[in-house]
């Protein structure tokens, strides 16, 4: 049973999120609503109040005793359900726009959230909406089509709300899934390391830290706790509650990040870029050119390798995957890291040319354990790669 708070928008589909609300109380979730202005006109608070048993909170500003009920509401919330989501209310959520008791709630609101969109099929295909979907989905809302059938105009296209018991079946299945790691602590790499030569220039990679970012937010949204340690990353990290953010930028720094926070937990995820060497010698001050303008060599030394140090301490119960960067002979050369470097799993990806992992929204992997075929996945964004390699982890962890 979960505490969902379901959000009416100004859509004429706003009576099916009435039948939403009584579903989901069926299904013995605890339910609270918030609603706009537009859909106040299109169906009355007082039917939700008496449907939930709680005030419809409809205004900020309604309660001289409640000043700010909004947060209150926030952090009650378990999921957060837009149903129906209309366009106005999409835009501002990507967008970020607090100007009224929904759009501030959701705001505040850390809890997941999902979105059932309900509108005309112009204002549906609109590209301003197709793109605050797609924001909304990087920012991992998940969102649940509409449906082909007959409009409100009277007319058939696509924009009409599925149907209230589908609704109510898609909440099931994703609070079914937010909860496989509850009780579950994960860690996960992110990003590159980069070793100093000087005070201004280091040796680096061009990971962004998208692939192990993306794992982070999906284990926490399985309900894991979850230690995201990141080297350099070009992507803003994520905040929630069940996420520990701790920033190690040298090889060194991240071994000990790794080794202390894997300690307590169930598995470790090295999606990182780490260097493989770095300079002997770290100069004090910046290294000035050659006068005679000669060649320079730079001298490197083997760094730890964090996966391998790890991965053959590990207790039979701790779970480790490991990542493997190719840009040729991928299957090989990852076969021989899943043997060499003890890990449970192998996730090979090529960083080969424009369509290698580095910097893209999206990845195509395989996957290598032992004794196993390797698994080829299809081209996927991230966020779907990491879903899916959290519900290995779910299954590997039972
Ligand atoms: N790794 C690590 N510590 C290192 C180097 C790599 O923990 N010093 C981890 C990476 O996080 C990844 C896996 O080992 O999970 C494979 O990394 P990859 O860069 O593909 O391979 P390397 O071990 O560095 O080998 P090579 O550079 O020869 O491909």
């Amino acid at each position: 049973m979960a505490r969902i708070t379901v959000y009416l928008s100004g859509s004429i589909a706003a009576y099916k999120g009435v039948e939403v609300v009584r579903g989901l109380q069926k299904a013995g979730h605890e339910v609270r609503v918030v609603m706009t202005t537009s859909a106040t006109k299109l169906v009355g608070p007082a039917t939700l109040n008496a449907l939930t048993k709680y005030p419809v909170l409809t205004d900020l500003w309604g309660d001289a005793n409640q000043p700010i009920p909004h947060i209150e509401l926030a952090d009650w919330t378990e999921l957060a359900l837009v149903v129906p989501a209309s366009a106005d209310l999409l835009a501002k959520m990507a967008n970020g726009i607090a100007d009224d008791a929904a759009s501030t709630t959701l705001l505040a609101t850390a809890a997941p959230k999902m979105v059932a969109p309900a509108m005309n099929r112009q204002m549906w295909a609109a590209p301003a909406t197709q793109r605050n979907l797609t924001q909304l989905a990087q920012d991992g809302v998940t969102i649940i089509e509409p449906v082909t059938g007959r409009l409100a105009e009277g007319y058939t296209g696509h924009g009409r709300l599925p149907e209230p018991p589908q609704i109510v079946a898609r909440v099931q299945d994703f609070l079914n899934q937010y909860r496989q790691l509850a009780g579950k602590h994960v860690v996960v790499t992110a990003g590159g390391t980069r070793e100093p030569l000087d005070p201004v220039r280091y040796i680096g990679n061009r990971s962004s830290g998208k692939m192990g970012i993306e794992i982070a937010r999906a284990a926490a949204q399985a309900g894991a706790q979850v230690t995201l340690i990141t080297g350099q990353v070009s992507v803003a990290l994520p905040q929630a509650p069940n996420i520990t953010l701790v920033s190690a930028l040298t090889t060194e720094e991240m071994l000990q990040a790794v080794q202390e926070a894997f300690e307590p937990a169930d598995a470790l995820v090295m999606a990182a870029a780490v260097a493989d060497y770095r300079p002997v010698e770290v100069a004090q001050q910046k290294v000035k050119k050659n006068h005679n303008h000669g060649p320079r060599t730079l001298e490197l030394t083997e760094t730890v390798d964090i996966l391998r140090t790890v991965a053959a301490a590990k207790r039979p119960d701790q779970l480790v995957i490991g990542f493997a960067a190719e840009t040729e002979k991928l299957l090989d050369h990852a076969q021989e890291k899943l043997a060499s470097k003890h890990a449970d799993m192998i996730v090979a990806n090529s960083v080969a040319g424009a369509t290698g992992a580095f910097g893209r929204d999206d990845n195509q992997v395989t996957i290598l354990q032992k004794g196993l075929d390797p698994e080829k996945w299809p081209r996927l964004p991230k966020t779907a790669v990491a879903q899916r390699l959290v519900a290995r982890l779910e299954e590997q962890l039972k």
